[in-house]
């Protein structure tokens, strides 16, 4: 993931239901503003149960599958598009681990429980490419960042 790290890549992010449930949605998108990442899509929706088993396939079979699923589809989700610099990894970072999540993370600030973590970041390349065509197809807009020249040497 460091050696990505000058590239610019496109990540997927979702603010899971409890995210959206506890009004967090605007805290977690400005952490990622804040940070120089550009937003590129965005969209609100409770996700059918079929987008979020495969979304989740890698972890079919393991013992907190179908309640991650039930979670998952049990309310609306803010799907997004965020673009910029090494974003995979570092959006990554900003939301913490998994578990045990470090204070100063989104996940370790706003959250205890594993299965109550708020938010979702494609973990490499070829997750994030898999996620965006699962959750937007190609939807995106293309558009100028007129904040480019301020946040990149
Ligand atoms: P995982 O992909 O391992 O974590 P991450 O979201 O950090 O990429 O797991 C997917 C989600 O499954 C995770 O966000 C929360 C849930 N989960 C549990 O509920 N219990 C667990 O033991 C694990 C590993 C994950
Ligand atoms: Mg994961």
């Amino acid at each position: 993931s460091q050696l990505h790290a000058s590239l610019t890549q496109t990540t997927f992010i979702a603010v899971k239901p409890d995210g959206v449930n506890r009004r967090l949605v605007g805290k977690i998108i400005q952490r990622f503003e804040e940070k120089g990442f550009q937003l590129v899509a965005m969209k609100m929706i409770q996700p059918p149960r079929e987008l979020v088993e495969e979304h989740y396939a890698e972890h079919k079979g393991k013992g907190f599958y179908n309640g991650l699923v039930d979670y998952l589809c049990g309310g609306p989700v803010v799907a997004m598009q965020w673009k910029g610099k090494g974003v995979i990894a570092r959006s990554r970072a900003m939301m913490g681990a998994t578990k045990d999540a470090a204070p100063g993370t989104i996940r370790g600030d706003f959250s205890i429980e594993v299965g109550r973590n708020l938010v979702h970041g494609s973990d490499c390349a070829e997750a994030a490419e898999r996620e965006i065509k699962l959750w937007f197809g190609e939807d995106k807009i293309n558009y100028e960042d007129a904040c480019e020249k301020w946040i990149y040497e």
